[in-house]
């Protein structure tokens, strides 16, 4: 059989959970995809967004001489997605000499971009005032602080970064609060260490909580700790008002990252990365490569090669601006509002039923909930549920309790989608808790 049938036959049916859920049966955070001939689509409309992937693709571009359009339109795309956030003009190009934004993989690559870049600050910064310290004596003392429900590309890039990361207790709130962060920091001072990065969470992906940027970053400032947001699901709400005070505090923040291609219609790969101090990740591993020095090198267009890990990189800002350009700024507001009501809708759905009980405050387009009483009943509804395979569901455990998590954040989830899902979940949980039971 030619290698193209085995593609067609043995692959492309498992490319996608299942061949027969669609899209909008999925709850996880980023809409499921199909993928055809190297193309996903979830509807026609995502069938004209993978053209646009294409275009993509259309040229390298890791400085801006080999493709200055590229380079150009990601310079205005992220200060267009900066001014739709309301961002501090500190982090925008045209309104800052240093600030800017970057159009990276992931979110876990704007972490590790942040944290190297915040060690080789601390490092260049203390080898000044004693210069007999060696690298390895100041990386061995140093500390990052996260949330335990901060997603685990966090803690990674720790390990990447070979420095120590304390993994910090969320409140009753999911958050981390100033005084939990100032405990831990004076804390590892008295014991000789260096802290010097918080990798803060605004939307966990465990249960969509926010860390309290407002009192962790005048923290941040205080103790020369590198604040980065990572806003990877919940950032994308923010460009509607009403959920903008999310990212309030956000201007203490040396770095943030937020994930178009999780809430904002963009294909998978877009994430969205801005620093205050462009020299602080541009300086930090510059290597003035013969090959690629040009006449315009350290004018105002950045070489993006230096802002990143790889050294060569895809046409992403055009995804963006297609975005952008054809559903307008009301347009994308108006899909995250409906998907924001729609998990309104299932969490009272979720609530009027007597046997389960929600976990975490719905402030998103994320609902987490459980059967009443101990993990197990919950850990069966979940299998129970995928096993069937008419929808997919995550669980997710903080602090020892299981629960489920759906989310909504396919541009073609209707009403319909929630009722036929929750008529799912009610049917399983009756194999384990007929409904007159009483709890
Ligand atoms: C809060 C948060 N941060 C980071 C990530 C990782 O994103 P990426 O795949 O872009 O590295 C996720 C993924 O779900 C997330 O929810």
């Amino acid at each position: 059989m030619p290698p193209k049938w085995r593609y067609g036959w043995e692959i492309l049916p498992h490319s996608a959970h299942s061949p027969d859920l669609a899209p909008s049966d999925f709850h996880l955070f980023g809409p499921l995809k199909r993928h055809l001939g190297g193309m996903a689509f979830e509807t026609e409309d995502d069938l004209i967004s993978e053209l646009r992937n294409w275009f993509d693709n259309l040229d390298v571009d890791f400085f801006r001489v080999s493709n200055p359009a590229g380079t150009e339109l990601e310079v205005v795309m992220m200060d267009w997605l900066g001014k739709m956030l309301q961002l501090p003009k500190e982090f925008l190009f045209s309104e800052s000499d240093k600030g800017g934004g970057i159009i990276q993989s992931s979110s876990s690559e704007s972490g590790l971009m942040a944290l190297l870049c915040a060690r080789t600050q601390i490092i260049a910064k203390l080898r000044e005032d004693n210069s007999e310290l060696t690298k390895g004596q100041i990386i061995d003392k140093l500390v990052a602080y996260c949330s335990e429900e901060a997603h685990s590309c966090i803690e990674r890039s720790a390990l990447i970064g070979l420095v120590t990361i304390r993994i910090l207790q969320t409140d009753e709130n999911g958050s981390i609060s100033g005084a939990t962060l100032e405990a831990a920091v004076k804390e590892d001072i008295a014991k000789g260490l260096i802290p010097f990065y918080m990798g803060a969470c605004v939307g966990t992906t465990t249960r969509c909580t926010f860390d309290n940027l407002k009192e962790i970053g005048p923290l941040c400032v205080t103790y020369n700790i590198w604040l980065h947001v990572d806003a990877a699901y919940a950032g994308s709400a923010c460009i509607c008002p009403e959920f903008r005070y999310l990212l309030d505090g956000v201007e203490y923040a040396k770095s943030l990252a937020i994930n178009p291609h999780k809430w904002l219609q963009v294909n998978h790969d877009s994430t969205c990365m801005w620093v205050k101090d462009k020299e602080l990740i541009e300086g930090a591993y510059h290597i003035d490569y013969y090959i690629l020095r040009h006449k315009s090198q350290g004018q105002k267009m950045p070489d993006y090669r230096h802002w990143q890990i790889p050294f060569g990189r895809r046409f992403r800002s055009l995804k963006l601006w297609f975005v952008l350009r054809s559903f307008g700024v009301s347009g994308l507001q108006a899909q995250l509002r409906k998907d924001i009501s729609l998990a309104k809708m299932f969490e009272k759905l979720v609530r009027s039923d007597p046997r389960f009980e929600i976990v975490a405050e719905v402030v998103l387009g994320l609902v987490c909930f459980r059967l009443k009483g101990d993990n197990s009943q919950s850990e069966l509804l979940n299998k129970l549920v995928n096993d069937d395979r008419r929808i997919h569901i995550t669980p997710s455990k903080v602090k020892d309790t299981f629960f489920l998590r759906f989310a909504i954040c396919a541009k073609s989830t209707q009403e319909t989608d929630v009722t036929f899902a929750w008529k799912v979940i009610e049917e399983m949980a009756d194999k384990i808790f007929p409904r007159e039971t009483e709890l």
